[in-house]
């Protein structure tokens, strides 16, 4: 039994989330940490709502209103999509919490007081006809890397590269479309040349265990080349104090540096929820923790660099030496599990242009394990995938409704019609054992596919057992045993039947939570297969307002192995555990999304 931290990347909470964001971080986080729960590992699972920085503060502007209350809006939007969708965080909350607040400012003073935080000088942006700070995102110019016009002083949206109001080319103020002067200014440089060498050490350790997705450990190496100090303040008014320097309002710890340090903060946060304020250091403290990190590729370079560098800075473990912080030595990444991109109808529609499938719309529809399926059979797990909504019917209606869930179906259907609660078994055929021998080999293998992350071949292979249970009701065709010397016959082969949905059942159970709970009781039995998470309001633990967390206990999970069934346990005539989608829905989906790319030309 290992330790084992699922961290997951933090939504921003500037909109809703749509189908690719937890296509990226949602869906596979779950699938592992619950995998790992039913194989007895203790599991921590940790994210909230990222709410400081530009994205927030633009969102906000467009709309009029103060950021936090744009930021509180939207944090309970995420959180209650995110349980609709059934992820199992033990804790999600926000970064406006006061605890937060504390975690980023006591680990900004350990890592300057190692050494590694330097200050320099740049050149910042003022508006020469008020002489007043302009933020950055306030200066919009032609980005330097891709060329697209629009690029904000911090960010380019096109390339999703970060940039510097200096970096832009002809930059203009948006408050009124002067030109910005640029005068010297102040800033926090977290000193990654200081670090580099033990960045390197720590990925080509990580690289030698093989594990790591080859475009991430490549793309984590190569930006090691031409590695520079990196701001970690930056002249915004929304974001996180910077210690001793409080009396500049008008500079923030850069959104970055405190999002990563969530992961952290959110587990301190459990922890002295949990009544044992210090639990959070079985997570942290201990070398033989792993440590997982999933998100989109646009993640990678915080988690794979800024959040190493910043770990290793508190633990003074860098070219300046030092020694750990408050905090005590803490863990590095065990693996940077991305991501790549979902795209949806063939990148017809744009996210940025706010044309995407929002989570809360898909679930108002469908069925969240319909979604989950989908993900999981057909995500951006190893390159950019495309969602469509003729695809997401097809695999629905041939896969879950007509592979799984009819399976489920004509099993309950046949035990409840010819017996009415799980039978005996007489003697065992050959056909019978290479059955149940099969799907007994399957936990090993789709265990092993969940925990190294490839959650394709995983549920692939459960479906594919799924098919095999499948032939095997044609082959022994149960439906013609009807004499009643072929009583007994008919006795075993239900009772087979019912061991093997049993067993697929505790397979797919990661995978598809809502419908192992509903399959399970389909069967007669009694099993939580899978908890789910539950929203709580909650006070702030040092006085800051009250807002909502998603937790739950997920303590009680089935074991990921063979589970016998009980025979005599009531079985009656089963609801469909699946929806059935009408083909029209496809159509109906693309014209709806349409509708909005034309209200926004
Ligand atoms: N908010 C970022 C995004 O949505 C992700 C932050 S992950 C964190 O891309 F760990 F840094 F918080
Ligand atoms: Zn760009």
């Amino acid at each position: 039994m290992s330790t084992v931290l699922s961290a997951v990347a933090w939504p921003y909470a500037n909109g809703p989330r749509h189908i690719g964001h937890v296509a990226g971080f949602g869906v596979p986080s779950d699938v592992f940490s619950r995998y790992m729960r039913m194989a007895g590992h203790d599991v921590l699972m940790i994210s909230g709502t990222d709410e400081h920085g530009t994205p927030i503060l633009v969102a906000a502007d467009a709309e009029g209103v103060p950021a936090r209350e744009l930021a509180d809006r939207n944090n309970r939007t995420i959180v209650e999509d995110l349980v609709a969708l059934g992820l199992s965080y033990d804790l999600f909350t926000r970064t406006t919490t006061r605890n937060h607040y504390q975690v980023v400012q006591d680990m900004f003073v350990a890592v300057r007081d190692n050494g590694y935080m330097i200050e320099q000088l740049t050149s910042g942006a003022v508006s020469p006809s008020t002489g007043r700070t302009l933020p950055d995102r306030y200066i919009e110019g032609t980005c330097p890397i891709c060329n697209t016009p629009g690029a904000r002083g911090d960010q380019c949206d096109a390339c999703g590269n970060q940039l510097d109001p200096t970096d832009l080319i002809d930059p203009v103020s948006r408050i009124n479309g002067e030109t910005p002067e640029f005068v010297e200014t102040s800033h926090w440089f977290l000193d990654l040349p200081a670090l580099a060498a033990e960045l390197e050490h720590w990925l080509d350790e990580r690289e030698e265990t093989g594990l790591w997705r080859p475009n991430v450990i490549r793309f984590s190496q190569n930006i090691l080349e031409d590695i520079k100090p990196r701001a970690m303040t930056r002249d915004i008014d929304w974001g996180i104090p910077v210690p001793d320097w409080e009396d500049q309002p008008n500079k923030r710890l850069y959104v970055w540096f405190d999002a990563v340090i969530g992961y952290l903060s959110a587990s301190i946060e459990w922890a002295r929820r949990s009544g044992d304020p210090e639990a959070w250091r079985t997570w942290w403290n201990d070398p033989d923790t792993l440590a997982y990190y999933f998100m989109g590729k646009d993640n990678i370079v915080f988690h794979s660099q800024i959040w190493p560098a910043e770990l290793l800075a508190q633990n003074g473990k860098g070219d300046k030496g030092g020694r750990p912080g408050k905090f005590g030595e803490l863990k590095l990444p065990t693996e940077v599990v991305s991501s790549e991109f979902l795209t949806m109808e063939g990148k017809k529609f744009s996210s940025s242009k706010g044309v995407v499938i929002y989570v809360r719309d898909m679930l108002e529809r469908y069925q969240p394990d319909a979604l989950r399926y989908y993900i999981c059979a057909a995500g951006p797990e190893n390159q950019d995938a495309d969602f469509t909504w003729v695809d997401f019917v097809t695999r629905t209606n041939n896969e879950l409704v007509a592979g799984w869930g009819n399976l489920v179906n004509r099993t309950a259907a046949m035990i409840a019609k010819n017996v009415g609660e799980i039978p005996a078994a007489g003697d065992l055929e050959e056909i019978d054992e290479k059955l149940l021998a099969s799907i007994r080999k399957g936990f090993g293998t789709v265990g092993h596919y969940i925990e190294t992350h490839h959650q394709r071949s995983a549920i692939a292979e459960a479906m594919r057992l799924v098919g095999e249970t499948n032939r095997y009701v044609s082959e022994t065709e149960p439906f013609k045993l009807k004499a009643p010397e072929q009583r007994e016959r008919l006795l075993t082969v239900l009772h087979v039947l019912a061991q093997a949905v049993t067993d697929l059942n505790t397979m797919l159970a990661p995978f598809l939570p809502f419908s192992a709970n509903a399959v399970e009781k389909t069967l007669g039995g009694e099993r939580q297969m899978a908890p789910l998470p539950r929203i709580e309001e909650v006070e702030d633990l040092d006085g800051g307002p009250s807002y909502p967390v998603i937790t739950g206990d997920y303590t009680d999970v089935p074991a990921w192995e063979h589970r016998p069934v009980t025979v005599g346990a009531p079985v009656s005539k089963p609801t469909p555990v699946f929806v059935k989608l009408d083909p029209a829905i496809a159509e109906e989906e693309l014209e709806r999304l349409e509708a909005v790319a034309a209200e926004q030309e």
